[in-house]
């Protein structure tokens, strides 16, 4: 392995970030698992990092007649257990005391009106001011329903009426298929303006797909090699180890294609075969985005069977809250095709899955055969291996390039060797949380990490026929758990002569 070198540790910003305004951030889905498991941790780190706003307030908004002192109780086992940082006791009663909770009916107007007239009497030792972000953290049987009351109890001000700002944050999925994405859409539309609304998807606030941008634009050599001339194909795989835990009602309406590859793959897919922006402003990389998801290949109805793999976990129908019939993938893998310059010809294979053999997402760029081979000799010239470039997402950060080698000696012998480098080597410390950057962002009103509704609604217009066809019968082949997922999802590149990529369980 070879050590890369991190010629500056800080590197002056090409984009300096100013700390945001002072703002509250209401959560909606407060007593819920992402509030939990994922929200209050990030807020702590962004805390103890001193990156909130010099004033800043959360308040949660959830059903549960709890106090705001067992709130707080409620969130600090939370940190404790999902922080990331060590806690730390003092720094937690500081950051507790910004914290507040209201009680209240999602769907009664009157639990907004006194949210309201609790935000406007609002004290915390500074000026919140009328600042207002709100974190769809429920299901999203619920959004129509708060946004609808946010709406109609003027939480949310109506574009240019004042200077502070309300922006909402909606988690995904966005809909359940395109009809439902699009009516969720114009409702949201119908109350709020586009600049306002941040449709959150956290692989987007991950440093190294962030990094996937940095990558392809920042340096000289890899853009001129990155399309059909010289990429043969392109894997992206998102493997969990886990199953689908304590989440088996949530799990079992949503599946495998709505909660990971509508949203995360196929963000990363677009960022991965997206042309050059304009500028790095957010509606310049998002309108690239959007031109990869308008030309990916439609398929016909028998072109999905051949395209598309779907699985189930064995023991999947024993969790808790998964309906005795249930037809919900746990497993999905796809051919993707884009019709355009770059990439015609080139298929993207997509996989994720949850009770796999490890937990690993990376993006591999397969690149072509050499045209012909020097050596001679059979043996050497069938050891030859294609380059293959890897974008390592998680874990073990970092990127990986194969090339072959001479072996030393006096024989000529080639061998397949790696160029690495290694987030946490390099720069040594870990890649900040997600969800920590998004949030921070939303507060900030940058829109770049977020998705904008016509994205979401043409992943969709993608997703929904394969949908259709689970329903109306694609094969849901079984799969072990710890296995790397249904066998007959090697046939999706077999018959095109070639092989996914190993799940590698540790250390690249
Ligand atoms: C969520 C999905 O969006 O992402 C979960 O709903 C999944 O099912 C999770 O486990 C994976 O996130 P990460 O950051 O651990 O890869």
């Amino acid at each position: 392995m070879t050590a890369v070198t991190a010629f500056s540790e800080n590197p002056v910003p090409a984009l300096p970030r100013a700390r945001p305004e002072p703002c509250v951030m209401v959560i909606f889905g407060a007593s819920g698992d992402l509030t939990k498991r994922k929200l209050i941790p990030a807020l702590y780190e962004l805390f103890l990092d001193k990156q909130l706003p010099k004033c800043f307030r959360i308040v949660g908004f959830a059903r549960s007649e709890n106090s705001a002192e067992e709130f707080r109780s409620h969130l600090r086992d939370s940190v404790r257990e999902f922080g990331r940082k060590v806690f730390d006791e003092k720094e937690w009663a500081k950051f507790a005391e910004i914290i507040d909770y209201h009680q209240g009916d999602y769907t009664d107007p009157a639990a907004y009106a006194s949210l309201k007239k609790r935000l406007e009497e609002m004290e915390c030792g500074c000026s919140v001011g009328d600042n207002r972000l709100f974190y769809l953290a429920t299901p999203p049987s619920l959004y129509e329903t708060v946004i609808g009351n946010l709406h109609g109890e003027k939480l949310v001000y109506p574009k240019k009426e004042t200077d502070s700002w309300s922006r909402v944050i909606i988690e995904k999925p966005f809909g359940r298929d395109l009809d439902s994405a699009r009516e969720l859409n114009s409702f949201v539309r119908a109350r709020l303006h586009e600049n306002q609304i941040y449709r959150i998807d956290h692989y987007l606030g991950k440093e190294t797909v962030q990094n996937i941008l940095v990558f392809r634009f920042a340096n000289a050599i890899f853009e001129p090699l990155w399309n059909r001339n010289h990429i043969d194909h392109v894997q992206i795989t998102a493997a969990e180890k886990i199953g689908v835990e304590g989440r088996g009602s949530f799990y079992d309406e949503a599946g495998v294609i709505r909660d990971f590859l509508q949203n995360h793959l196929f963000e990363v897919m677009s960022l991965i075969a997206m042309e050059q922006p304009v500028s790095f402003q957010a509606d310049p990389i998002r309108d690239e985005k959007v031109k990869v998801l308008r030309s990916l290949h439609r398929q016909f109805d028998d072109e999905i069977a051949e395209n598309v793999v779907a699985g189930r976990y064995d023991g999947y129908l024993d969790v808790k809250g998964v309906k005795p019939d249930s037809r919900t993938p746990t497993y999905a893998a796809l051919k993707v095709m884009i019709d355009n310059w770059r990439w015609q010809g080139v298929p993207f294979y997509l996989r994720a899955g949850k009770s796999l053999v490890s937990r690993v997402t990376e993006v591999n760029i397969h690149f072509r055969r050499i045209p012909f081979c020097l050596f001679g000799q059979e043996e050497v010239c069938q050891r030859l291996e294609p380059n293959v470039l890897t974008i390592r997402i998680q874990p073990d950060e970092g990127i990986r390039l194969r090339f072959g080698c001479k072996t030393p000696g006096d024989n000529l012998a080639v061998s397949p060797v790696l160029m690495d480098f290694n987030y946490a080597e390099a720069f040594g410390r870990e890649t900040p949380e997600a969800y920590a950057r998004l949030l921070i962002d939303a507060m900030r009103g940058d829109q770049t990490l977020f998705s904008r509704s016509d994205a979401v609604e043409h992943a969709w217009t993608y997703i929904t026929p394969i949908l259709r066809k689970l329903e109306s019968g694609l094969p849901l082949h079984g799969y072990k758990t710890g296995s790397d997922g249904p066998v007959e999802a090697a046939q999706l590149l077999g018959k095109d002569g070639r092989a996914w990529d190993r799940i590698v369980p540790d250390k690249l």
